[in-house]
């Protein structure tokens, strides 16, 4: 075949082949749902509410949302006594809860401890009261003055079989002479 010959010869089959090649390129493939090729396809992320309604727990208002963490501070000191206040002024009280179903959680081992009038810590403002059997809890207090550079607050940790130990912290609003403060706990499985 002489040289012209195979150009005349050759010219359509490149032709042909590069036709192809085109339009499988740049064809929408349905087996992969319309993803095109050289498209990302993001991560679904479904709202929290959605994701407790499909699992098929309670999708409650929110109340049994895990109470926050605190710090422990310096002063906390085991087995304070039981008693259930520790001077007057300031009332605090709530119910302990589960976490996982907002059951109460009964028997709960709740631990204060403040700074007195003088705004010092010391044996005579610590207390440890129980949540009865409703899961309730009171505990009376002087109200907490500020103590170094920090708001008011009562320390508190919060123990009970089954349970993962809080420790966490109430800020009385200024003015206020009682307050409520539940406490929510997370199973520990
Ligand atoms: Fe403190």
């Amino acid at each position: 075949m002489n040289p012209i010959s195979r150009i005349c010869f050759s010219y359509p089959l490149i032709f042909s082949v590069l036709t192809a090649v085109i339009m499988i390129t740049a064809w929408p493939l349905p087996s992969l749902g319309g993803f095109e090729l050289g498209q990302a396809k993001e991560p679904v992320s479904l709202p929290k509410k959605t994701l407790a309604q499909s699992s098929g727990s309670v999708a409650s208002s929110g109340d049994c949302q895990p109470t926050p963490p605190d710090s422990l501070g310096p002063f906390y000191k085991p087995n304070a006594p039981v008693r259930s206040s520790v001077g007057q002024g300031y009332i605090l009280h709530g119910v302990v809860r589960s976490s996982k179903d907002c059951s109460i959680v009964a028997g709960a081992r709740i631990e204060m401890w403040l700074t007195g009038p003088n705004g010092r810590y010391d044996d005579d403002h610590r207390a440890t009261v129980f949540s009865d059997g409703s899961g309730r809890y009171r505990f009376e207090s002087n109200f907490p003055p500020d103590y170094a550079g920090r708001p008011s607050h009562i320390h508190i940790r919060i123990s009970a079989a089954g349970y993962r130990t809080l420790i966490t912290q109430h800020y009385p609003a200024k003015g206020v002479r009682e307050a409520t403060f539940d406490l929510v706990v997370i199973p520990t499985r």
